[in-house]
């Protein structure tokens, strides 16, 4: 994606020191362009913790590099110090699965490796293997879900194609072009017109300070909404099409994503409005089937709910907006059952939500 006219990732090597991972401190978007080192896996594990990186794709990206910094760190072959550092990285958060999916990778790679100069090099490429994987991932759904922007297009010739998106499945959630922006994106490049519609997604407001600003950079018509307005836009047929991200989905296609995409889901399945899911294969849970009793739900601090935050006088702030007393709650995510979903965009086609159709275009994985 462009970031002021430069294809730019969100996640790389240090150009001259490939000891040190640099990523973009997403805390401080829209507002200020941060570039963080990250030198150890601690610093990592603090980084996908208090969300500097967030995003499934990315999150699995950074444990991916996460796991390469702790191969420098380890004092000899054995493999027991990167076990432990996987576990402390799979422990910072809990729904987005290619987390555990990135980290188990690493030490499948390097568990035939028989010195500390194999592990080493091997972990560093199997690292950018998961974020070269994950861009080129990304850039085929784009592929796949252009054609459904497409085919609405065909049909109201000369107006845009308004499109639905919660939270941020964007390039920000991933290492490049995103899940559920790259069919917007690919729309946009290739002269389709298309609008989005960003909810703002409290409480981090990813939709306001992400989606808006990557769209905005890469020139995309976009408008922000507060976040139960879907539901009424759809009412008035002026949504054609929802694309979310998700963090997890089941081999039966239950979908977990940001708190909030079920409310969405319920009013497209009211108003007849397609709903469609973009993940990379790296994002499906093969071992799950029954989304809302298995995925794993990450509740935040009650703080998050009771603060706002942005730009005043040019200093970012916090604000208390609820009484200070009050008691809140943080729940990360919900999980959207698979018969409101109208299809999943993956690298290698879109396809029904069920089990079926799931395991029929990834039989090599779905095991
Ligand atoms: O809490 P976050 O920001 O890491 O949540 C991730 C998300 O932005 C969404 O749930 C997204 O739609 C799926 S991640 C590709």
């Amino acid at each position: 994606m462009n970031v002021n006219g430069t294809h730019t990732r969100t996640i790389w090597l240090h150009p001259s020191n490939p000891a040190i991972v640099q990523i973009i401190d997403q805390r401080a978007l829209p507002h200020k362009w941060v570039i963080e080192d990250l030198t150890c896996v601690e610093e990592v594990a603090t980084a996908i913790r208090e969300m500097h990186v967030r995003g499934a794709g990315l999150i699995g990206a950074t444990a991916g590099y996460g796991m390469y910094l702790a191969t420098l760190e380890a004092k000899n072959e054995s493999l027991e110090s990167l076990r432990s550092a996987g576990e402390s990285l799979k422990a910072t958060r809990p729904t987005a699965v290619n987390l555990a999916w990135a980290v188990d990778r690493q030490l499948a790679a390097v568990s035939s490796c028989s010195s500390l100069e194999e592990i080493r090099a091997t972990a560093k490429k199997t690292a950018q293997t998961i974020a070269d994987e994950d861009a080129e991932a990304c850039r085929k759904i784009g592929e796949h879900g252009v054609e459904l922007i497409r085919k609405i297009a065909e049909k109201k010739p000369g107006t845009p194609v308004h499109v639905l998106t919660h939270c941020n499945a964007g390039w920000l959630a991933f290492v490049d072009y995103g899940s559920a922006t790259a069919p917007i994106y690919a729309a946009h490049d290739s002269g389709t017109p298309v609008h989005v519609w960003v909810d703002e997604t409290r409480p981090r407001s990813q939709g306001a300070k992400l989606t808006a600003w990557e769209l905005g950079q890469h020139g995309v018509p976009h408008t922000l909404i507060a976040d139960n307005t879907g539901g009424h836009l759809m009412q008035h047929g002026q949504v054609d099409l929802v694309i979310v991200g998700t963090d997890r989905t089941t081999r039966s296609g239950d979908v977990a994503n940001k708190i909030g995409t079920y409310l969405k889901a319920l009013a497209a399945k009211d108003n007849g409005v397609p709903f469609f899911v973009a993940l990379p294969s790296s994002s499906f849970d093969w071992k799950m089937k029954d989304g809302i009793k298995e995925i794993p739900i990450e509740e935040r601090g009650s703080e998050e709910v009771k603060y706002a935050d942005g730009l005043c006088d040019g200093i970012l702030r916090e604000v208390l907006v609820a009484p200070s007393n009050t008691p809140a709650a943080n729940y990360g995510f919900d999980v959207t059952p698979a018969r409101l979903i109208s299809g999943l965009i993956t690298e290698r086609g879109i396809c029904e939500a069920n089990e079926a159709s799931i395991t029929a275009l990834f039989p090599d994985l779905a095991g």
